[in-house]
């Protein structure tokens, strides 16, 4: 049989060491495994494992290794009021804190941050980062790993960077983070719903390649994620609506009772920016109780899945066929998502995967909270099939597997949708929409970011 010694990682790298091979304390994997690996870490934030199988013949041999990470994600109020130790008790022993934030995050809570980290003296070297949709570009990861680097703070290997900002700043500075010693930790305070349940603990951080977005990346996940519905409060309406596209595809294709929760809450929860205007306790505990949901049941696919591993992914929903058309049409992301998750309940009742009137409830909930339903582009076929092309390469083209309702709070997975299929899909879907008085638009949906024109 052939012989199997497991090492982690730092043991193994030692018995390859000609200098140590004499003081190990025996060939027995484990017990060098356990000793070295504790000694000899890169990282506090992460471990890892690796097996070498040598062959019979002395000239080959098969090596597997296995990163080990853990993510936390914690929901808090106030996390830079003075007295919340949460990021103190982090960067108190690091003697200092390197920050990114968002050029409009810093303008609003930045004397906030500053001031919580002076009380704690803990030193704070703080970028300030314009992070426009525009602004999601390799350039801005190179400004970044400027900052990062040795001609700017030169961050350490085993200190968790701090990101402030929405999911533009989470992807690029998740990104930079990626590149810098190849992999450096970073803390996610997500000052957006987006940023907050989505992007900000996702592993896939990135930039815009000139055609598709978010199609140049790493996965890389924040060591941390603090979320602090409190920021809520300042942020635009339409992107309050932006996030909650996020939180519906979580809702229909995993979480009925979250649905439920939107069907009764999610219209105030949109007027109130999730209970941060206005004093009602009751809609705050409905505001806690559907972010925790939205997060845990995103994570519980995403976080378990962390390097894309499998396709089987639910919270992919209203993504296969929108980001081809949301640039083109210059939709705001959360409405670019809404009208793909229309139309993929449509193309479900079409499969025969979901009830008309199931469908019908999906497109009533994102239509009372000003998402949208219906765009002309998806009459677009051949920029349908282009983006379902693309989304094919992207997930490993063993398949599309575009995930698609089959009830509320249950999914499948599309394989394959052939072009007659998807176009006739779309009639259906534009007959639908045809009966609501908009025809399925929502409200502010298209992007205002300056620059992008
Ligand atoms: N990596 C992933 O898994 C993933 C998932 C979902 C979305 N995304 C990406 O996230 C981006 C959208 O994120 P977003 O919706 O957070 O947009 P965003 O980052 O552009 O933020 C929206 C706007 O709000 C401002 N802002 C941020 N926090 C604020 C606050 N508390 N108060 C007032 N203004 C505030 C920002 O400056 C910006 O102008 C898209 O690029 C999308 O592709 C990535």
């Amino acid at each position: 049989m052939t012989p199997q010694t497991t090492f982690p990682q730092a043991g193994l790298t030692e018995t390859i060491r000609e200098d140590l091979i004499d003081s190990l304390p025996s060939r027995d994997a484990n017990n060098i495994g356990v000793e070295h690996g504790a000694k000899y870490r890169t990282s506090e934030w992460y471990t890892g494992s690796g097996e070498i199988v040598p062959g019979n013949d002395s000239r080959s041999f098969e090596v597997t290794a296995t990163f080990t990470l853990k993510a936390q994600v914690k929901l808090i109020q106030g996390i830079f009021d003075p007295s919340n130790p949460n990021l103190a008790e982090i960067y108190n022993s690091r003697g200092r804190c390197i920050a990114i934030i968002d050029q409009t995050v810093d303008k609003l809570y930045g004397e906030s941050v500053r001031q919580y980290f002076d009380t704690h003296e803990i030193p704070l070297q703080m970028n300030v980062c314009r992070a426009w949709e525009a602004d999601k570009t390799p350039e801005t990861v190179h400004r970044l790993l400027e900052f990062l680097g040795k001609d700017g703070c030169d961050v350490s290997r085993n200190e968790p960077v701090l990101v402030i900002g929405g999911g533009v700043l989470s992807d690029v500075a998740g990104l930079a983070c990626a590149l810098q010693h190849r992999r450096t930790p970073y803390i996610m305070v997500g000052t957006t719903i987006v940023a907050a349940i989505d992007a900000g603990p996702s592993p896939r951080t990135c930039t815009n390649g000139k055609q598709f977005k978010n199609s140049i990346g790493a996965y890389h996940p924040p060591v941390l994620t603090l979320v602090d519905r409190t920021f809520f409060r300042s942020l635009a309406t339409g992107h309050i609506r932006n996030g909650m596209a996020e939180i519906i595809k979580m809702a229909v294709t995993d979480d009925k009772v979250l649905f439920e929760l939107l069907e009764d809450y999610g219209s105030r929860l949109v007027e109130t920016h999730f209970a941060t205007l206005g004093d009602d306790q009751e809609l705050a505990k409905v505001a806690d109780e559907v972010i925790y949901r939205a997060l845990f049941s995103y994570m519980k696919y995403e976080g378990t899945n962390m390097f894309e591993t499998y396709q089987d992914r639910p919270h992919a929903y209203g993504h296969t066929w929108s980001p081809r058309y949301e640039p083109a049409a210059k939709l705001m992301h959360g409405h670019a998502v809404s009208t793909g998750m229309a139309y993929g309940a449509t193309l479900a009742t079409k499969l025969g995967w979901l009830q008309p009137t199931e469908r019908d409830r999906i497109l009533a909930l994102i239509r009372s909270l000003g998402l949208s339903v219906y765009h002309p582009i998806l009459e677009d076929i051949d920029l349908m099939i282009a983006g379902q092309q693309n989304m094919r390469r992207k997930r490993g083209d063993g398949g599309l597997w575009a995930p698609l309702p089959c009830g509320i709070g249950v999914c499948d997975y599309a394989k394959e949708v052939p072009p007659d299929v998807l176009e006739a899909a779309v009639a259906d879907h534009k007959a639908v929409c045809a009966m609501f008085p908009d025809g399925g638009a929502g409200v502010e949906m298209y992007l205002k970011d300056l620059g992008l024109e």
